[in-house]
């Protein structure tokens, strides 16, 4: 498929969405959410893909949403054609594995695309915020929701309230990022990461981030009751079955996401 804001590569069994108007800092207008969204769909049903990339460039993973595009609109555009009904939230219902290799800005919808992610890696560059009070407004696609989930209540309140940016060491001591990278290794370590859940069986993948999920959406016992039924489902799998004999075996298995 052409795309005019995103370049999609698939590189062996990973996904990678590459966000692609640099002059911009890859600004996200409506016409980005809706391509990420259309990549993601491709992505998901494509069967040799195991794990999906989203990324950036050197100077920003994406300065927030598009002002210029947001500035004259009034309150019936945004809420009749709204962040949900252009499938801005596509990541997050991906039932595959993401990871954001996040370099430079990530700023308010960009920070908030980036938490859509299942995993967030930095580079040492990076820079991260919800700078939408400057503008007079306030995050809009999971911002104060998944942050506050990430770093707590005062480190959320912090960054939505003042508008300040984040820096890489700060955010991962904060939970919001897994590892930091030197900014020149950043896709080689990604693809080394992203690779090596590709290798993994999918279907336990995907039942290991749902289960994780459901520790955001339920209480505790529920929760527990979750895992149990999927780790119980993964009895089920040939690639169950076939990992166990292989670690028996003293050799690697070959999943079949089956
Ligand atoms: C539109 C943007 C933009 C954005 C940068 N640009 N961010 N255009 N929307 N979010 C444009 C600039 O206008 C400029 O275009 C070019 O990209 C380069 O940016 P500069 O500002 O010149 O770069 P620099 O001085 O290095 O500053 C970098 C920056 C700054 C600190 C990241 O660009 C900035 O503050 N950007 C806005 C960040 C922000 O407020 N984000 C939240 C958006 S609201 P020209 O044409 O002048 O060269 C939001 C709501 C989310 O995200 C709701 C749900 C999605």
């Amino acid at each position: 498929k052409a795309f005019e804001h995103i370049i999609v590569e698939t590189r062996g069994k990973v996904g990678v969405i590459t966000l692609n108007r640099p002059k911009m800092l890859n600004a996200l207008s409506f016409g980005v959410f809706g391509e990420i969204a259309t990549a993601v769909d491709d992505l998901e049903a494509n069967d040799s893909i195991g794990c999906i990339v989203l990324t950036g460039n050197e100077k920003a993973f994406a300065a927030g949403a598009d002002i210029k595009e947001m500035q004259p609109k009034g309150f019936i555009e945004m809420f009749s054609n709204d962040f949900i009904a252009i499938r801005g939230d596509r990541v997050a219902t991906c039932r595959k594995p993401t990871v954001a290799a996040v370099s430079g800005y990530a700023l308010g919808g960009g920070c908030e695309l980036a938490m859509m992610c299942d995993i967030i890696i930095a580079s040492d560059t990076a820079k991260f915020g919800q700078p939408e009070i400057t503008l007079g407004t306030i995050p809009g696609i999971g911002g104060t929701q998944r942050l506050t989930r990430a770093i707590g209540k005062s480190k959320a309140m912090d960054l939505c309230l003042t508008g300040r940016m984040m820096d890489a060491a700060e955010a991962e001591r904060s939970g919001l990022v897994s590892r930091i990278v030197p900014s020149d290794k950043l896709m080689s370590e990604v693809m080394t990461i992203a690779e090596k859940i590709a290798e993994m069986s999918l279907p336990a993948a995907e039942m290991a981030k749902r289960a994780i999920n459901r520790a955001f959406e339920t209480p505790l016992s529920e929760g527990l009751q979750v895992e149990r039924d999927l780790f119980r489902s993964t009895f089920a799998l040939e690639d169950r079955l076939e990992g166990m004999a292989a670690f028996i075996e003293k050799r690697k298995p070959a999943n079949k996401n089956r």
